[in-house]
């Protein structure tokens, strides 16, 4: 295992629980977000306002291939990283994909202040937030495991992200 990779819809904690696994598992935490804010010099919202989302999408793909080649990293993806089979193949050459969820009105909550989001500014954000996750439930399904998080503290998610990574590598799971 090269790392552990974190994907999921928005709100659903990918960035702080990274953050809190790679420390438990002293590896080193990226999210692929930070660095195409890092590298362009400018924010997501910006890119998407100034260029578009396919081109944010281009910059993401090559950012994935970049980040998948590494080594002892927990990566956190953007929501729609997964939309893309190859960014799918090259962050599952790392190890194991967790896939984080969430109900639809728990990231409504999580979501409703942050204006960092371009996808959800619609006039209905939780008609937005339905039909995305509509279109992307099979995406997201192609992760080795799920985790609801909308009950759980980042505490809780790291715990259970560790007790699955120990028992498929002892293999006394399937996954
Ligand atoms: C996106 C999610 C965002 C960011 C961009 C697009 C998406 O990341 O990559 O706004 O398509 O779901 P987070 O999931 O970290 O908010």
């Amino acid at each position: 295992m090269r790392g552990v990779v974190l994907v999921g819809f928005m709100g659903t904690g990918k960035t702080v629980v990274g953050k809190k696994l790679a420390e438990r598992l002293q590896m080193k935490f990226i999210d692929v977000d930070g660095l195409i804010e890092e590298r362009s010099g400018t924010s997501i919202s910006e890119i998407f306002d100034r260029f578009g989302e396919p081109h944010f999408r281009k910059v993401e793909k090559e950012v994935v291939a970049e980040v998948s080649a590494g080594d002892g990293l927990v990566v956190a993806t953007g929501g729609g990283a997964v939309l893309d089979p190859e960014n799918v193949t090259n962050l599952k050459s790392m190890g194991k994909m967790i896939h984080l969820s969430a109900r639809p009105d728990v990231i409504l909550e999580r979501t409703k202040d942050a204006d960092d989001r371009p996808l959800l500014e619609t006039a209905d954000r939780r008609k937005q937030i339905a039909a995305l996750l509509a279109k992307r439930a099979p995406f997201y399904a192609r992760a080795d495991y799920e985790i609801d998080t909308s009950e759980l503290s980042v505490e809780d998610v790291v715990d259970e992200i560790v007790s699955y990574l120990k028992e498929s590598f002892d293999g006394r799971s399937v996954g």
